[in-house]
């Protein structure tokens, strides 16, 4: 840890950090713009963030970090080139960094419809993946084409193949419990935290169901200029901050009589 970070992390409540944070990783693309650079330079300054927010995560103990790299729109509404790039990109991350994460102790997992992209890198990616997946520390996942919207029409897909399998739905106990059992998600606890940069006030479509709860910390900071420090910063605002689930926060005038159960996100946690 450099002596900014150190700095930041001194600050921190270690009993206290959130369990998952997510991050929408936004603003390549203007970072190279105003260095009168192709886009794409943008998004190959965004690797060195990407090594350094993982690394900086699964120091101080974060258990999972997901990162939207690539959404379905990314797919559809760039051009060819640019999506070429970026799956490039990402081979040559899945086969460099492999070395970084198990040092690191990092497991890699993925969410999105992997199915439909290249089978050059669907290779990859189950390459890198089984590479890691004895690691017992960090689960960094990448969404990759990845839409919230889609994952929620997948998992009612999967619902109703699992109901037609086992003689129809009303075997089921329908609660949020089964619907987060059948998202891309199901390995993981809802984030506490979820960090967009380059100032978007958006969701963009990312984990709709799973960021019912989490506090959200958007920096102006550009992607190819984030690092562990700007993470440790976001730590540090989502520890000021006061989470409430919808009750009644600590503030003598909103006292709640009784103290209640939170909902089903936070059974998790
Ligand atoms: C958004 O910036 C960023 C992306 C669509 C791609 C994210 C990819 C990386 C950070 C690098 C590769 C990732 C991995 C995991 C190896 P934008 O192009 O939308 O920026 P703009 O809004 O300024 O145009």
């Amino acid at each position: 840890m450099d002596r900014k970070e150190s700095e930041v992390y001194l600050r921190l409540d270690p009993a206290r950090l959130p369990k998952h944070i997510a991050i929408i990783m936004d603003g390549n693309g203007r970072w190279a713009r105003r260095r009168h650079m192709p886009r794409v330079a943008g998004h190959r300054a965004g690797v060195a963030s990407v090594r350094s927010t993982v690394e900086t995560a699964a120091r101080i103990g974060i258990p999972a970090l997901t990162l939207y790299a690539f959404s379905e729109e990314n797919w559809k509404k760039r051009p060819r080139s640019e999506v070429d790039f970026l799956m490039r990109l990402l081979c040559r991350y899945l086969k460099v960094e492999i070395k970084r994460l198990n040092e690191n102790n990092i497991r890699l997992e993925y969410i999105g419809r992997k199915q439909e992209l290249p089978e050059s890198v669907q290779r990859e990616m189950e390459e890198a993946r089984d590479a890691t997946c004895a690691n017992t520390g960090m689960v960094l996942t990448l969404a990759l084409n990845y839409s919230a919207r889609s994952e929620i029409v997948d998992a009612f897909r999967s619902l109703a193949e699992a109901a037609a399998r086992n003689g129809g739905l009303g075997h089921f106990q329908v609660d949020e419990q089964l619907i987060s059992d059948h998202l891309y998600t199901r390995h993981l606890p809802d984030p506490d935290l979820v960090i967009r940069t380059s100032g978007e006030m958006r969701l963009s479509n990312f984990l709709l169901w799973q960021l019912a709860y989490a506090e959200i910390y958007v920096t102006q900071t550009l992607w190819p200029d984030f690092r562990g420090v700007q993470l440790l910063e976001g730590i540090e605002e989502y520890q000021s901050r006061e989470r409430r689930y919808g009750g009644l926060g600590k503030d003598p005038g909103h006292a709640p009589e009784h103290a209640t159960s939170r909902p089903h996100a936070e059974a998790k946690r």
